[in-house]
């Protein structure tokens, strides 16, 4: 008879319709979208890996206390910058908050010191390699690493917060899970999310590709607590 790892092929069909598999995107089915305009009002806002800071700056046009800091930041150095980065760059600035290039989300302290935020955002992370480092997927490193480095940077009763696509193979890269755990979060809480929502946000993808969200339907919100 066929076995695997002990159990019969009838016992493992049996277990698994009785306990199916839960998916990222069943659970963000269970749960509501989140709600990142309430959070904008609940304090300071690191946003991170912004890309063309069209999602940093959508979000700053939301009411907020004006006297918390919103810092909206880019990998890439000043010259490395589009056009609609530099544009929204100086909106931003209009509005009053500060903005920084070259701020790697794996070494914050780095760049932005010892500041602490109550919220820290990272909307679709990537990365542009496909090839594994230290035998994991880069996307997996890279979260892992960035929560690591986030934690240093919450005020107490803080939130990171990541949005990716959600499908299984996104998922599967960056095993969210396993990133919170070793970075010393609980299990993030999981929120269906709509980037269709933030008029004004016009997703960037790396260099060269189309819009990670091209193609996609489902999108998923985790949150991270301390
Ligand atoms: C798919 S794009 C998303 C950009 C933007 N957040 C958005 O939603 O439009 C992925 C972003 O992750 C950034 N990124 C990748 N690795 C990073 C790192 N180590 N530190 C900061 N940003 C990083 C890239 O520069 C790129 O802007």
């Amino acid at each position: 008879m066929y076995e695997f790892r002990g159990a019969t092929l009838q016992d493992a069909i049996h277990q698994a319709v009785r306990y199916p598999a839960l998916s990222t995107k069943t659970l963000a089915k269970m749960a509501a979208k989140f709600d990142f305009t309430a959070r904008m009002r609940m304090g300071s806002v690191l946003f991170v890996g912004e890309g063309n800071l069209s999602f940093a700056l959508t979000m700053s046009r939301t009411p907020r206390d004006p006297a918390s800091s919103i810092l909206a930041t880019v990998d890439e150095a000043e010259e490395g910058l589009t056009d609609t980065a530099c544009d929204n760059a100086r909106k931003l600035l209009k509005l009053g908050c500060s903005v920084k290039t070259g701020v790697d989300t794996t070494g914050l302290s780095d760049t932005i010191g010892k500041r602490q935020f109550r919220t820290i955002i990272f909307q679709f992370p990537n990365v542009a390699s496909r090839y594994p480092r230290y035998g994991q997927n880069p996307n997996h490193v890279l979260v892992t690493r960035f929560l690591k480095s986030a934690r240093n940077h919450l005020k107490p009763g803080g939130l990171v917060v990541i949005s990716t696509v959600d499908s299984p193979f996104y998922e599967g890269a960056f095993k969210l899970d396993e990133a919170a755990r070793k970075a010393g979060f609980a299990a993030p809480a999981i929120f269906s999310c709509d980037p269709e929502d933030y008029a004004g946000y016009s997703h960037q993808n790396m260099a060269n590709e189309g819009s990670a969200t091209d193609g996609h339907t489902a999108f998923a919100t985790f949150v991270f607590s301390g």
